[in-house]
């Protein structure tokens, strides 16, 4: 627990005593000078694009047409949410107890190099969701161990509900048709993870884009990269077209503070949403903990500064599971005298091993306090990477904003309908212009 409260002290100091210009420490703004505007994110289940335009939506013909969904669905976000939470014909697996919708917090601010953001919002449970699923020795092998709460070994009883919470942040700069009516709905398709018709493995790994892009399972991707009216997720277009379209800047960037495989390095990931959900170039915060080769972690903690060079199950939600690579981290010593049970992180988070256009957020700072995740952000404005959206001033952006709480990924998150916000221009939420 101590070395928990430590960390976010360490890191301050480190940002503070970066010292160049473009690293203004978001934690240093005067928030109480900016704004801050309340959203309503809602459980959407299985409300994907297909099913939007399909004979069980009465609104399907309106949608098709392009119509955004607030006409319709103004002020509505609560008594959906609470409706597509429970079973119904868009949710097969309900998760007992989930809230079908959050208040999400949010401020805006900008200077010359940096817009600034600043997220609230209350967590379902009475801790924050630092863990991520494990590694476990089961006396011979590491396998993973647990999973979100979608998960059928969860619902089964079989494996802990372990997951990350998360913030998402999807940003679209006019350059994705529909994405300023329809928001997050133009990304999330049948036979993606978790949604009807889940496309199997064979089906993937047969499919022509998903042999070109080396992916071997279906997650969110732009209708404008399949030949089809609805989208389909087989019906890729050819790697050329979609990077013209890329190039074009067809594409949507897609931001996500991540509470396990992030935030201990006071980073978040970069990544976008064109064919598939990429990754930008260079190197993420995260990567495997798992040695292909040897079929056992790359690293375990280092006890000397820990106190243990792995956990227990009981340990989750009482000591600190990210394994920082420069922090807390030595090399896996096969030889360490093993026992049923060890549990070392499946990832390994690492600051000084981000690199490119993956490690554009240096400057995220989540802290949970009392039942509350605070996160502030610096994000520059002038990226110019192929695949990052530059935030300008006298424009307007449409920002799509999910919360992954309560031990849930894919498809289990909370989401707002789009929202315009502007940098020095009209906008339904204008950032606020620092000296
Ligand atoms: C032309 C009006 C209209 C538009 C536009 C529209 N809808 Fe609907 N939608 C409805 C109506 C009417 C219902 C059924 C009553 C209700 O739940 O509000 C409905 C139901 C739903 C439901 C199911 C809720 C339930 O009660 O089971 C979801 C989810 C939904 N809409 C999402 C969306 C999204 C997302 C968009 C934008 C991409 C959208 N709708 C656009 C009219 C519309």
């Amino acid at each position: 627990m101590k070395a928990f409260r430590l960390a976010p002290i360490t890191l301050g100091i480190a940002l503070l005593s970066a010292g160049s210009a473009s690293a203004a420490d978001p934690a240093t703004i005067n928030w109480k000078s900016v704004p801050a505007k309340t959203l309503t994110l809602f459980y959407p289940a299985q409300s994907s694009f297909q099913w939007l335009r399909g004979a069980d939506h009465p609104g399907a013909k309106m949608v098709s047409g392009g119509e955004a969904c607030l006409t319709c669905h103004k002020d509505r976000e609560d008594a959906l949410g609470n409706k597509l939470v429970k079973a119904n014909k868009l949710e097969p697996t309900p998760i007992e107890g989930k809230n079908g919708s959050v208040q999400l917090s949010f401020q805006v601010a900008y200077d010359k190099e940096n817009a600034y953001f600043r997220f609230q919002w209350k967590t379902r449970n009475n801790y924050p969701g630092e863990a991520y699923p494990m590694l476990r020795f089961d006396g011979k092998e590491w396998k993973p161990y647990g999973a979100q709460k979608l998960a059928a070994p969860v619902r089964k009883g079989e494996q802990p509900a372990i997951y990350e919470d998360r913030l998402s942040i999807m940003i679209d700069d006019g350059g994705v048709p529909g994405f300023a009516k329809q928001g997050c709905w133009l990304t999330c398709h049948n036979g993606e993870r978790d949604n009807p018709n889940q496309a199997s493995a064979a089906d993937v790994k047969a499919n022509p884009l998903f042999q070109a892009i080396k992916r071997n399972d279906v997650r969110k991707y732009l209708p404008s990269t399949r030949t089809d009216a609805l989208a389909s997720w087989d019906k890729g277009k050819s790697l050329d077209e979609i990077a013209k379209i890329k190039a074009a800047g067809g594409f949507l960037d897609l931001i996500q503070w991540r509470a396990h495989r992030s935030n201990p390095v006071g980073m978040a990931d970069d990544g976008y949403v064109l064919e598939y959900r990429n990754f930008d170039a260079g190197k993420n915060p995260f990567s495997s903990n798992m040695d292909p080769k040897t079929k056992q972690p790359r690293f375990m903690y280092d006890a000397k500064k820990t106190g243990y060079k792995a956990l227990r199950i009981e340990d989750i939600r009482k000591k600190p599971t990210a394994l920082v690579r420069e922090q807390n981290a030595v090399p896996f010593d096969p030889k360490a005298g093993w026992k049923e049970g060890d549990l070392v992180s499946q990832y390994v988070v690492s600051r000084a091993d981000a690199t490119g256009s993956a490690a554009d957020n240096k400057q995220v700072k989540g802290v949970w306090k009392d039942g509350m995740w605070t996160v502030v952000w610096a994000r520059q404005r002038n990226l110019a990477n192929p695949d990052d959206k530059a935030l300008r001033e006298g424009k307007v952006y449409n920002i799509a904003f999910a919360v992954h709480d309560d031990n849930v990924t894919s498809r289990g998150h909370l989401v707002s309908f789009p929202v315009s916000v502007g940098f020095g221009a009209k906008a339904a939420i204008e950032a606020t212009r620092l000296k």
